[in-house]
């Protein structure tokens, strides 16, 4: 199988709402607000792709070429020591426990690692979404506590439904996980 991951097409955007609302994520993550459209992902991605820091970007995670879901990413704060980056990924449920998540957001934090200003990396996950969590312990995230504010706005948004845990990854730590894996 071949896993890859590339800027997020015109033609794809469709696919990604598509994804975004299936039913079987319903409670694995936020619903689409109601000012979610189809083409809004790539829009917007397109709109920020001449910046060296774009606001928003979306990946498509191809296997074997075809589209396999897609990872999201929201420039969260930028400081002159650094960035800070929201992530979210969705992985389409035939696909599910392939380990294709892990490794197509590896790809991608290889990248930014490698390729940018300092950067770390936040994401957000429901404390019942046990999948989501397996993937960022993975990847070598670590929990910490939501704001009151994020706790606030997940209340909000979920109708207290869903406890909130939120997830860091340094380049620090980054480093030393690949260090010690050799
Ligand atoms: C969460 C998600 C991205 C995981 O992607 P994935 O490619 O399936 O990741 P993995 O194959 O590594 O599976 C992760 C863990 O999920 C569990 N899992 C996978 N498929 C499962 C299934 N059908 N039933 C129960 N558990 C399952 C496994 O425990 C696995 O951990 P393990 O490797 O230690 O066994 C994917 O399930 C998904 O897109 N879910 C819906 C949207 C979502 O939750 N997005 C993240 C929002 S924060």
């Amino acid at each position: 199988m071949n896993i890859s991951i590339r800027p997020s097409q015109q033609e794809e955007a469709g696919l990604i709402y598509q994804l975004r609302s299936d039913t079987r994520l319903r409670d694995m993550q936020y619903q689409p607000s109601w000012r979610e459209y189809p083409e809004l992902y790539v829009e917007v991605s397109l709109a920020f792709a001449d910046q060296s820091e774009p606001a928003f970007r979306c990946w498509t995670v191809l296997i074997d070429g075809e589209f396999g879901g897609h990872i999201s990413e929201t420039l969260n704060q930028s400081t002159p020591d650094g960035v800070t980056i929201s992530l979210g990924w969705n992985i389409v449920p035939e696909e599910w426990g392939k380990g294709i998540a892990p490794y197509a957001v590896r790809i991608f934090l290889n990248q930014k690692f490698e390729c940018e200003k300092p950067v770390q990396f936040v994401a957000m996950c429901f404390e019942s979404n046990s999948r989501c969590r397996r993937v960022l312990d993975k990847l070598g995230f670590v929990a910490e506590s939501p704001t009151l504010r994020e706790r606030l706005n997940n209340w909000l948004r979920t109708f207290g439904r869903h406890r909130l845990t939120k997830y860091r990854l340094t380049h620090e730590e980054w480093k030393a996980i690949h260090s010690t894996a050799g």
